[in-house]
């Protein structure tokens, strides 16, 4: 059986620098893997890279064995979403517009009013604050704000860009522990993070990216155990709050 989502020997560069130098993973269906690694380990590229965000020296993304196509907004109706790193919520538009941004490019047009009750349970301080600017939010609820409007292009698989950036850790684990319940929901996800030990404890697998490369693959359970991660990824605890 094929993978969910399969990278092969991803490489990108930005002219000298070489962001990615032939980065592969996989993801089944129901999966959540994680990439971790450090700043500029080329976490994000690879994202966007899979987007169709950025453009590739090398490699193919295969969705159910079939190629993705080429342009981003084709990749999200194919079944991709991404969460971007900084969230990039719409910050004049309200809760409910950037909902229906969302889901403005899924090739099923019709039961947005559905998929918008469906993300209101998922995050019911949202549907209480429906008609406010997304600017006037906290980041936590940025952050649930872009994980929502993510989910109304209807996903197979979620791609999130460092979902933990800036925040608190209390609200770090509101939001892990609402990626579980999504993903219990039937989405498959794909999340990179610098914070390595929320993405371990959350993932079933793990990837460490260093420098481009691969440094490491396995269980995330055993990467949290592996003294190599420990020293370099896992030994400073929760992450600085802005
Ligand atoms: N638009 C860009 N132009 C030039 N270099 C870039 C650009 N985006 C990222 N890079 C470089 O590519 C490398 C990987 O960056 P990035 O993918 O953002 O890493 P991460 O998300 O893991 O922090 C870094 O060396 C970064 O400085
Ligand atoms: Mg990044």
């Amino acid at each position: 059986m094929s993978a969910l989502l399969e990278a092969k020997d991803i490489y990108v560069s930005y002219g000298a620098i070489k962001a990615l130098q032939g980065f592969s993973l996989s993801l089944n269906e129901s999966e959540i893997v994680s990439v971790i690694g450090a700043n500029g380990a080329g976490k994000s590229t690879f994202m966007n890279a899979v987007m169709g965000m950025v453009t590739r020296d090398g490699g193919e993304v295969f969705l159910d064995g079939k190629k993705l196509p080429g342009k981003s907004y084709q990749i999200v109706q194919s079944g991709l979403s991404l969460v971007p790193e900084g969230r990039k919520v719409f910050t004049p538009l309200t809760v409910i517009e950037n909902l229906e941004i969302g889901a403005f490019s899924r090739a099923a047009q019709g039961n947005i009013s559905k998929d918008m009750k469906w993300v209101f349970s998922l995050f019911p301080r949202l549907e209480e604050r429906k008609n406010q600017y997304a600017g006037t939010l906290s980041g936590g609820e940025q952050q649930m704000l872009a994980i929502a409007r993510a989910l109304m292009a209807r996903p197979r698989v979620l791609l999130l860009d460092e979902p933990s950036l800036g925040l608190a850790p209390i609200v770090i684990r509101g939001i892990f522990a609402e990626l579980k319940r999504i993903n219990e929901e039937g989405v498959s996800i794909l999340l990179v993070e610098q914070n390595a030990k929320q993405a371990l404890l959350l993932s079933t697998r793990a990837y460490v990216l260093q420098t481009g490369r691969l440094l490491k693959e396995g269980n995330s359970k055993d990467l949290l155990a592996d003294p190599e991660i420990k020293a370099a990824y896992l030994g400073t605890g929760e992450k600085k709050v802005k």
